[in-house]
């Protein structure tokens, strides 16, 4: 079967790639030239695991070609998945432009039946929009469908999560259609990949509901966190006796300085809106955004009022990425919160494995200087910020770090480190939801 993957980020990109490993012809469609250029080469244009290999492996035995004709990609392919990116405007509406320019592009060159399938993750009544978008700008008319697929996959492991994904989830209105996207998977159906086959309508809002689920797990536990520091309790403790409850499980009870990325954030707004709109406020989304947003000015308060102040403070930051093993820096709460302490008059020596690129678009003047590792970041500094949990901090010698210091102050947002250890080493250590981070209160 021949497909077309349009748009070749993170999503795109994984699931092109992966479809051909598959045993399908895939053309990835992108509208950047220089991306399509690159990719034809051989490399990938971002950082993730494993993705260079599979394209790499897929370009060699020709079942996957990138190309900027969509035309061309989309009169061979039965099957056109739109990947394109679906940010949020300033008022939180998720901006659908490039997902109508796509529909509006196709409705040019539909020439017989094709399944359109979404990728991206869009707001309710999407993929019925889609429809109506494609039947109005049709040239002549053609038999289509619109599929909601939408995709799970978490960045950093995200070929991994693509090809051994926790199920499948199809939403259409015609039985065809969901049969061919079923067939699309079949290497995954074979495997006994749970597919949850449904509505456009309700494969739109699995994935909101998905997001908002998660980001509510971090956000409780960052509360826990919150208050374990105030009555002296260990959040681990919490955190590991929650999840060895199976109704509750393990997965994103990790307390932090809140999530990012291109995901959580603006999907949860999305969702609280929709919610809005219809009379049917999601409530717990609310909170999460508010509580999301307070742990990053936490993190940031934190610094400050243990330095006295950041007008000329000299601080390390480890980790710029949204999370570990990407170089997405999106909504990073080490963005966010390193833009604050540079506006606050702070000078910032920071280090990330993969981010750093992408970091220097945001971040820059003299206050900020890029350094090429830990122990460089470190020097002459009068804190140390562990923003993101690279695994290769879990190994640095900290003996090291503090020689190079000019004062040893550790701020851990990602409780990467024992802090008995890191204490016995003479640092001032600031854990979250650590006993030792703050004095402790008694609620009486
Ligand atoms: N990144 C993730 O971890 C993740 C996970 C699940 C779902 N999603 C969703 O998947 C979608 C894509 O996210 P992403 O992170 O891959 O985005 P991205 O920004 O990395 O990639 C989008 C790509 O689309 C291309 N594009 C834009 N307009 C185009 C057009 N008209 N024609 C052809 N190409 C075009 C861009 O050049 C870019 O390469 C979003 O809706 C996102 O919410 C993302």
């Amino acid at each position: 079967m021949n497909i077309t993957v349009v748009g070749t980020g993170y999503v795109g990109l994984v699931t092109g790639a992966a479809l051909a490993d598959f045993g399908l012809n895939v053309s990835c469609v992108d509208s950047d030239v220089r991306k399509i250029e690159t990719l034809s080469s051989g490399r990938v244009p971002f950082y993730e695991t494993g993705l260079e290999e599979l394209v790499n492996r897929n370009l060699r035995n020709r079942r996957l070609i990138f190309s900027t004709d969509l035309e061309a990609a989309v009169r061979a392919s039965l099957a056109v998945f739109i990947a394109v990116a679906t940010p949020d405007l300033p008022d939180g509406t998720p901006d659908l432009s490039q997902v109508d320019s796509v529909a509006t592009a196709l409705a040019e060159c539909l020439d017989d039946y094709k399944v359109i399938v979404t990728k991206s993750t869009v707001p309710v009544g999407t993929a019925r929009r889609i429809q109506g978008l494609l039947t109005g700008k049709q040239r002549r008319p053609v038999e289509f469908d619109v599929v909601s697929n939408p995709e799970f996959l978490r960045e950093g492991s995200a070929v991994e999560d693509f090809m051994r994904p926790n199920r499948v989830v199809i939403g259409a209105d015609s039985e065809n259609a969901a049969a061919i996207v079923k067939d699309i998977y079949r290497p995954l159906f074979l495997n006994e990949t749970p597919f949850v086959i449904t509505s456009p309508e309700t494969a739109e809002l699995i994935k909101y509901a998905c997001n908002a689920f998660l980001a509510t797990k971090i956000s409780f536990i960052n509360e826990m966190a919150n208050l374990c520091e105030k009555v002296g309790a260990d959040v681990h403790h919490v955190a590991r006796a929650m999840g060895l409850d199976k109704r509750i499980g393990p997965k994103f009870l990790h307390p932090g300085p809140g999530f990012g990325g291109s995901c959580f954030p603006k999907d949860l707004v999305a969702l609280a809106r929709t919610g809005r709109q219809l009379e049917a406020p999601q409530r717990l989304a609310e909170a999460v955004i508010e509580i999301n947003r307070r742990q990053k000015e936490r993190v940031f308060s934190r610094i400050e009022r243990e330095l006295g102040g950041l007008k000329g403070k000299k601080i390390g930051v480890l980790g710029l990425a949204f999370k570990p093993n990407t170089d997405d820096i999106r909504e990073a709460p080490a963005i966010d919160i390193c833009r604050k302490l540079l506006e606050a008059g702070a000078l910032i020596q920071a280090y990330d494995p993969a981010a750093m690129p992408n970091s220097r678009k945001v971040l820059s003047g003299e206050e900020v200087v890029f350094c090429p590792d830990a122990y460089a970041a470190a020097g002459g500094m009068e804190a140390l910020w562990i923003a993101t949990e690279w695994n290769e901090f879990r190994n640095i010698n900290l003996a090291r770090i503090k020689s190079l210091m000019q004062a040893p102050v550790l701020f851990d947002s990602r409780n990467v480190f024992d802090p008995a250890r890191v204490r016995a080493l003479g640092f001032r250590y600031f854990g979250t939801g650590r006993p030792g981070s703050t004095p402790v209160r008694s609620p009486a």
